[in-house]
């Protein structure tokens, strides 16, 4: 695309408020609400909003100011078990909301040593899995999902009567014949997925703005579990909540994750990138037309403002061209959509996953395998584009 069209862009997206009057609000809202902990604003709560044509239920944390947070949980002892990216986020989030919450990770592992940079206190307010299970009324399970798995045999007895069971992933539960986590049927099993990584949702939280959630309720014995998990949504540093099913989030966040999300948006770094450098264009060249403008200028207006403001902000040229191959792009990969679809449905994708992450030494092997990616020549180059962005000289 040519400076003339990425100065369009600009422009355009520095004049143009085209948002829907409702996303506007929400920015509006998110940019007035400071930090998180201290100031919600009880200004909208449950609604029905339409979704293209499809009515749905959300939830906004403005029905859940911090006093009322308070107030709910002012019994409770919220155990974060595991300190991975998402006890993270949630622990933190959870600890500066005012909430009485305790982390429980195995000693002297990378997670206890992590938790104590981040203040949490051994004895206080950091323990071993098992003494942070024994104190918690609400178990949030935030173990990797292979570790859930394998320390289930444990976990499982301490689950007593009163207790609440809550993961962020549908995982452990519905693939239970290869997981063999089969929650206990008398207590409130609840889930909040948040959509983005632990560092997201606090880096979101402490900006004052919050990440999307999806919430689902596994066993209801209390009558109380649906409200628990959207107070819990909301006090992890959840903006909005949409409701979901066990099922239905793992197969979403599964399948999102190997495709659009991550592999597949990967692969098709790849492919273009090799395809142009097949053809004589030097690096510089590939990895701009490929993954520097993509997250630089035409991406953060899809994210901001829609598909078609992005395809409105650019050249006429490169819109026609955009529009005639979309389709094509389509209809090659859906197919392989379809594919992964029945992959992460029958327990494929879950089985190799549990295969792979519950090895000794996994973390060695994803280094080897992140090292590859590193050392492949896209990458290598990114490297060097980004230092040449001025924000970084
Ligand atoms: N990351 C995301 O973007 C994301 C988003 C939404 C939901 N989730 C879900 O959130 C949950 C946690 O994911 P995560 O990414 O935060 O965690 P993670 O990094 O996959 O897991 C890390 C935690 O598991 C512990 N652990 C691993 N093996 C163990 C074992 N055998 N015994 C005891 N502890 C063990 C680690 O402790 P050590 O340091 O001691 O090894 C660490 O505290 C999962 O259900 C995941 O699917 C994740």
């Amino acid at each position: 695309m040519s400076f003339r069209a990425a100065a369009r862009i600009a422009r355009t997206a520095a004049i143009k408020p085209v948002m829907a009057p409702r996303a506007m609000t929400t920015l509006a809202r998110a940019v007035a609400t400071k930090p998180a902990a201290v100031n919600f604003v009880a200004t909208r709560g449950v609604k029905t909003i339409n979704f293209g044509g499809t009515n749905e239920v959300v939830h906004e944390r403005s029905d859940w100011p911090q006093e009322k947070l308070l107030d709910y949980f002012k019994n409770d002892t919220l155990a974060m078990i595991g300190y991975g990216s998402q006890g993270y986020g949630q622990g933190l989030n959870l600890r500066d909301n005012g909430l009485n919450v305790i982390v429980g990770v195995r000693k002297d592992g990378a997670s206890w040593k992590a938790a104590i940079e981040d203040g949490w206190v051994p004895g206080e307010n950091l323990f071993d899995v098992n003494e942070a299970i024994s104190k918690g009324t609400i178990i949030m399970n935030l173990l990797s999902d292979a570790a859930q798995s394998e320390t289930w045999e444990s976990i499982k007895p301490q689950l007593t009567e009163g207790k609440t069971l809550y993961f962020a992933h549908g995982f452990s539960p519905v693939f239970k014949e290869l997981t063999k986590v089969e929650p206990p049927k008398n207590i409130d099993v609840i889930l909040v997925a948040p959509k983005g990584s632990g560092r997201t949702v606090r880096s979101l939280f402490k900006e004052g703005r919050g990440i999307n959630s999806s919430y689902a309720v596994w066993n209801d014995v209390t009558g109380k579990a649906e409200e628990k998990a959207i107070a819990l949504a909301v006090a992890v540093g959840s903006g909005y909540v949409y409701q979901t099913t066990f099922e239905r989030e793992v197969n979403s966040d599964l399948y999102g994750e190997r495709g659009c999300l991550m592999g597949g948006i990967h692969g098709m770094f790849l492919a273009q990138y090799e395809v142009l450098r097949e053809n004589g264009h030097t690096p510089s060249e590939a990895f701009n037309e490929t993954v520097e403008e993509a997250t630089q200028s035409l991406y953060p207006l899809i994210g901001k403002y829609g598909m078609d403001y992005m395809y409105d902000a650019c050249s006429t040229t490169a819109r026609r061209g955009a529009l005639d191959w979309y389709p094509v792009f389509k209809d090659a990969l859906k197919p392989v959509f379809e594919d992964l679809y029945q992959s992460v449905k029958t327990g494929k994708e879950t089985q190799r996953s549990l295969d792979f992450n519950s090895q000794a030494d996994y973390r060695d092997k994803l280094e080897k395998e992140l090292q590859t990616i590193r050392d492949m020549e896209i990458w290598r180059v990114g490297k060097e584009v980004r230092k040449l962005r001025p924000e970084n000289n």
